[in-house]
């Protein structure tokens, strides 16, 4: 019993961190995406200005960081920060899986000698 219990916490720990991620749904993220496509566009991609970053094809972890960071006050940005403060943890995970489920330009350093 107690091999097992410590094989069982050997395989715990080996599961890859990221397999705890919160996974959102897309299709309800569409709907919170409404109000995001003034600035952002409709699928992230289509940013009102350079300085509007692009959303489409990013990492559904990486957004929702930033928006809990934004809603925290852990990221400062005064337009973001009203925005995700009317989100909550279920509205940003969804908003985050929608816009990172969107083909987009994004794209790693992998490809770099492609340029
Ligand atoms: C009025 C314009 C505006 C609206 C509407 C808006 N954003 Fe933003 N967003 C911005 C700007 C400007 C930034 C860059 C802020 C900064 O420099 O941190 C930003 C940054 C972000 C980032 C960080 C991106 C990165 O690469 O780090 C995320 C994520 C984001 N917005 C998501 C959303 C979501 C989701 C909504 C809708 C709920 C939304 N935004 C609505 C203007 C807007």
């Amino acid at each position: 019993m107690l091999r097992t219990a410590a094989l069982l916490s050997v395989l715990l720990l080996a599961l890859p961190a990221h397999a705890a991620a919160p996974v959102g749904d897309p299709a309800a993220g569409a709907q919170t995406a409404k109000t995001c496509a003034s600035c952002h566009g409709a699928t992230g991609n289509e940013s009102l200005d350079g300085t509007y970053p692009l959303l489409a094809g990013q990492h559904a972890d990486y957004l929702a960081k930033a928006l809990r960071d934004y809603r925290s006050g852990a990221r400062s940005n005064a337009v973001m920060a009203g925005f995700a403060q009317a989100l909550s943890d279920e509205d940003i995970d969804n908003v985050a899986a929608y816009f990172a489920s969107q083909p987009g330009a994004l794209h790693d350093l992998s490809r770099i000698d492609q340029r």
